[in-house]
């Protein structure tokens, strides 16, 4: 399948264990552009996991980094961005995203989100007693600032990682 030329930066959003890494990888390879992740960014540059910027420097701390990287990545060419989970939730970075690129929300439901984190520890803000609740009401918190991006794609049963990628491709 031939896919038309990128004008725009798309910005993978949604929640964690949505598959924003893996599906963006497989889109840009389908679209010949860059994938670029910004967690991945803010880690290199700190030269620390997620999980400890979180520990030694908190939360507010992370959010301005990835902001800076979110819009530094968005003044490059064209290219597939994934954000972490909580990127989209600033009205700012919704702001800038629409300004500067295109933003797609991975659409999964929770039991679906739910299997793919539950055997990862790598997560500072599922780090509570029950997770998985935890898991739940962030979803229902968040779902309102993901309904704002440009594109919905939604995963359904047994699509994998490269049927997910064609189906953003086509949106
Ligand atoms: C976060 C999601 C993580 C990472 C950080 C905070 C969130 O990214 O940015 O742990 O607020 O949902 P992923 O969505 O890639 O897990």
């Amino acid at each position: 399948e031939r896919y038309g030329q990128l004008n725009r930066t798309v910005v993978l959003v949604g929640m964690m264990g949505s598959g924003k890494t893996a599906v963006g990888t497989a889109l840009a390879r389908l679209l010949g552009v860059p994938f670029l992740d910004s967690d991945e960014e803010i880690v290199r540059a700190a030269q620390m996991s997620v999980a400890e910027i979180f520990e030694r420097d908190g939360e507010p701390f992370f959010r301005a980094r990835e902001r800076e990287v979110i819009e530094r990545l968005l003044s490059g060419p064209p290219a597939i961005v994934s954000t972490g989970g909580g990127a989209f939730i600033s009205p700012e970075n919704r702001e800038m995203i629409a300004r500067m690129g295109v933003s797609v929300w991975l659409k999964v439901d929770a039991d679906l989100l739910w299997q793919r984190v539950r055997h990862k520890n790598t997560r500072p803000l599922l780090r509570t007693a029950d997770p998985r609740r935890t898991l739940n009401e962030l979803l229902a918190q968040r779902e309102p600032a993901y309904a704002q991006a440009q594109i919905a794609v939604e995963a359904e049963e047994g699509l994998s990682v490269l049927d997910m990628a064609q189906k953003v491709a086509r949106a």
